[in-house]
Formats: structure tokens, sequence, C-alpha cells
């Protein structure tokens, strides 16, 4: 993998030298300015800024074209998700808080009024290969003319807006928007204007129907879902060039599941048509089968050839310090360190039995292959990178007084950003460059 890094990288510094190039010729050729006046000079300048332009445009375009080609190997072999945790001030973190303007509040854990900044500087290396450097350029013409669409809750969300930070650094003020829906399909979208790509983000907590759909209204006191009901929400995701799903953090409310009475066969009733009756059914036994109708559709409406689907596997959480042997700790509240000791026996407390659930589904796809992003294990040693009391809670920052409080107030569910979730995404990246466009 060193060596096709190095290719890509090789093919990205000659662009950049094919440019200095052309720079040096200018400034041989160009007349001699001080010496003209008036129309005449006008006029050279005017032909000195055409041509600037021209070799500005001659150089992006050559650099477009080496970026299109190249190809970053990671090999199919290599297993991204073994490996530890390097603290790495260098290369770690990829962007700057306060340099990326689309973060929301929820995840500006710095801004918010944390202190230390370390859980920013731990880089993920595998144990067999290398992760290959992240390159927005090398992404975002990948992207060109395409959609990368997250559909998911708001940890999806929150991986959402790390991809959004990811690329939007290489693009100039003016060239990049985000657009924010409430009620209609897709509920983020950012545009990268001169690629003609959009990072989207869709919101669909249980991936099918439920009462909780709503992506700014939805806390509602008993979640129910549809479990064979899914093209209200599919239908959004059609031709979408890279999706990019996961479910988890909801189905942790309760042991059982709420299933629309009658398992949700429509001529039992729907959201839409107001029914309230539902069955409890116990909470694996419900997570599969939900997948296996998300795989159904994916099997039966995606194209293999021009549509590249991820699973996320399960965003952990940090909510009882005994289980890494912080006996008088409070949550995820004041942690600063990765868990350092890797022993067999942690248990963060997550729901395993989905996770097994989730392999046994995508062992059943044939037609098309879905990525699985292992990131549960590696994040489960992620303790100090949660926005704990730096975050908002019903769309306010905390107050001194609630940050105080973290007993009631940590959130030890969502990551700060920059964080943890750029790792997850580095891990898609690597996937999306290392395949032929
Ligand atoms: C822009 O991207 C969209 C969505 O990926 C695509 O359908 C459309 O053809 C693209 N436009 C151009 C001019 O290529
Ligand atoms: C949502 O609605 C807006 C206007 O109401 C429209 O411009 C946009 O395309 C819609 N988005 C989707 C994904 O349907
Ligand atoms: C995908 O491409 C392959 C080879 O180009 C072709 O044989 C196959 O039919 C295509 N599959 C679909 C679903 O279009
Ligand atoms: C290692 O982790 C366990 C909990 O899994 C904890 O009890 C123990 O104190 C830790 N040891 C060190 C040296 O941090």
């Amino acid at each position: 993998s060193a060596v096709s890094n190095a290719n890509a990288n090789t093919a990205g510094a000659n662009a950049g030298k094919e440019e200095e190039g052309q720079e040096k010729d200018r400034d041989v050729t160009l007349p001699n300015v001080t010496g003209g006046g008036g129309a005449e000079e006008a006029k050279r300048r005017e032909d000195e800024e055409a041509a600037e332009r021209a070799s500005t445009a001659k150089a992006a375009a050559a650099t477009a074209a080496a970026l299109r080609t190249a190809v970053v190997s990671v090999p199919e072999t290599c297993d991204l998700y073994r490996g530890s945790w390097v603290y790495d001030e260098v290369n770690a973190p990829v962007y700057k808080e306060t340099h990326c303007e689309f973060l929301t509040e929820q995840v500006t854990c710095m801004r918010n009024g944390r202190r230390d900044d370390s859980y920013q500087k731990w880089r993920w290396q595998p144990t067999d290969c290398d992760l290959p450097r992240f390159d927005a350029r090398l992404l975002l013409e990948r992207l060109r003319n395409k959609r990368l669409m997250f559909v998911g809750d708001s940890l999806n969300r929150n991986q959402w807006e790390s991809m959004v930070c990811l690329v939007q650094s290489v693009i100039p003020k003016g060239h990049k928007t985000l657009t924010k829906f409430v009620n209609n399909g897709s509920s983020n979208v950012f545009y990268a204007h001169d690629y003609n790509a959009t990072v989207e983000f869709y919101w669909a907590p249980f991936l099918v129907e439920s009462n909780s759909d709503n992506p700014k209204v939805h806390s509602v006191p008993d979640r129910v879902i549809q479990w064979h009901s899914i093209a209200k929400h599919a239908k959004n995701w059609v031709s979408v060039d890279y999706l990019v799903f996961n479910t988890y953090i909801w189905w942790l409310s309760a042991l059982d599941m709420k299933v629309l009475y009658g398992y949700g066969d429509r001529k039992k009733g729907s959201f839409d048509e107001g029914a309230t009756e539902y069955e409890e059914v116990d909470r694996p036994v419900a997570y599969s089968e939900v997948l296996k109708t998300w795989a159904k559709w994916v099997d039966r409406n995606i194209d293999p050839n021009s549509t590249t689907v991820f699973f996320m596997g399960m965003s952990p959480n940090h909510i009882t310090p005994e289980a890494w042997g912080n006996e008088g700790g409070i949550k995820c509240a004041m942690e600063t360190q990765p868990i350092a000791n890797r022993s067999a026996t942690l248990d963060v407390g997550t729901d395993w039995r989905l996770y097994a659930g989730a392999q046994d589904v995508l062992k059943t796809f044939r037609r098309v292959p879905v990525h699985f992003v292992d990131i549960t294990a590696l994040s489960e040693l992620r303790k100090d990178a949660h926005t704990s009391v730096h975050t908002l809670r019903q769309g306010k920052l905390l107050t001194p007084e609630q940050q105080a409080n973290p007993k009631t107030y940590a959130d030890c569910i969502h990551w700060c950003l920059p964080g943890l979730p750029d790792t997850w995404n580095q891990f898609l990246y690597a996937r999306i460059v290392s395949s032929a466009s």
C-alpha cells in the first residue's frame, strides 16, 4: 500500500510542478510593465491577466486529470479495523474546528468550553497496512457529478458533518452551499458547485418507517416501527451513487421494540392511516427483521455497477465508567484518554447481539456487495471523544450549572468534531478511492 500511496501522491505532486513551471515561463516572457504607458499598458495588463487565467485553468485541469486517474491501493485482504490508536499531533486532526464553518454547535466541543484537545490527535493505525492519507481533492474528483448520501440516525448525521468538513476545506468560499430541508427528502445537502457533487444526510433512524421520521420533531414517548415498510424513505435513495446506512442508537431505548400491530402489514394499518396499536418484539429479532427489509430493497433496487453501498457498524456509548476501571467516574465526563488496555472483557454496554444480526443479514447479499464498516470495537476505546457536557440540549448550549452536572447532562453518545467520526470517514475514503472509478 505504501507504494501505491506514493503513486497517488506523485500524481498530485507532478500536477503541482507543472503549475510552478508555467508560472516561471510566464515571468520570463512577460513584457516589462514599467516601460509602457496609457492604452498600451492597459492592453498589456489585460493580456497578462488573460494569460494568467488560462495558465491557472490549464494547471487546474492537469491536476484534475491526474487526480481522476490516481488510484490509491488499499489491499482488500487488509483488515483496516484491526489496529491501534496512535497519538499523532502531526497528522491529526485532518481539519481544525475553527476552519469548518459548517460544524453545528452540537459538536464544536472546544468552542463550547472543553479544555483538553488531545481527543483530536489520535490516529487509527491498522496493524497490517496504512490508511491512505485523506486527500479532499481526490475524493471530490471521485464524487464529480455524483451524490454521496448518509442515511440513518444522529450518529450518521455526526459522520456526515465530519465528511462535509473533510471535503469543504479545499473548496473556495462561494463555491459550496449547505441546504437544510425540514419536511421532505434528504434533510441536509452539502453541494460542491465546481464538482456538481453532493454530500447529503437523510434522516431515517430505523431505516424502515417509524413514528420518529420527522427530522425535526421526533421526541415521542413510544418509538414504534413498521418493520416491512421502507418504500417511503427508499424512493429518496434511488440512483444515489454512494449510500452509507446505519441504525442502532434508537434501538436501545427499550428492551423490546414496538412494532405496529400486524407486524407492519399494510392491511392492518400504517402510520399514515393513524394506526397506533403495536406488539412488542424482542430487540434482536426486530433488528434483524428490519435489516432484512432493508437488504431486500437494496438487492432489488441497487445497480452494483453504479452504486456503492456501505453499512456502518454500531457507534458505542460510554455511560458506565466501571467498565474501564474508573470506579468514581461519572459517565464519560472528564475522560481525556482512550482506553489503553484492550481487554477481551471490555463491556461498555454495546448490544453485540445486533452486531451478530447485522453480520448474518449482510452474508445474504448476493447481487450487491455491501461494505461493512466495522467501527464498533475500535470506537469502544474512545471514551475520551464524546461531546459530554460541551454540547447542546434541546437546541441550547448547556449552561455552566448544567455543565457542572454531568450525571444528568453529559452526552456520551455523540462525538466531538474534529474527532472520531473523521476516522470512520477515512475508512469510506479508503474504499471509495481504492476502487476503479
Ligand atoms: C450533476 O449531478 C447530478 C447528480 O449526480 C447528475 O444527475 C447531473 O447529470 C450532473 N450534471 C451534469 C451537468 O453533469
Ligand atoms: C424539498 O423541497 C424543496 C422545496 O420545497 C425542493 O427544492 C427540494 O428539491 C426537495 N428535496 C427533495 C430531496 O425532494
Ligand atoms: C454490470 O456490468 C457487468 C459487466 O460490465 C455486466 O455484465 C452486468 O450485466 C452489469 N450489471 C447490471 C445490473 O447492469
Ligand atoms: C485495564 O482495564 C480494566 C477494565 O477492563 C481495568 O480494570 C484496569 O484497571 C485497566 N488497567 C490499566 C493498567 O489501565
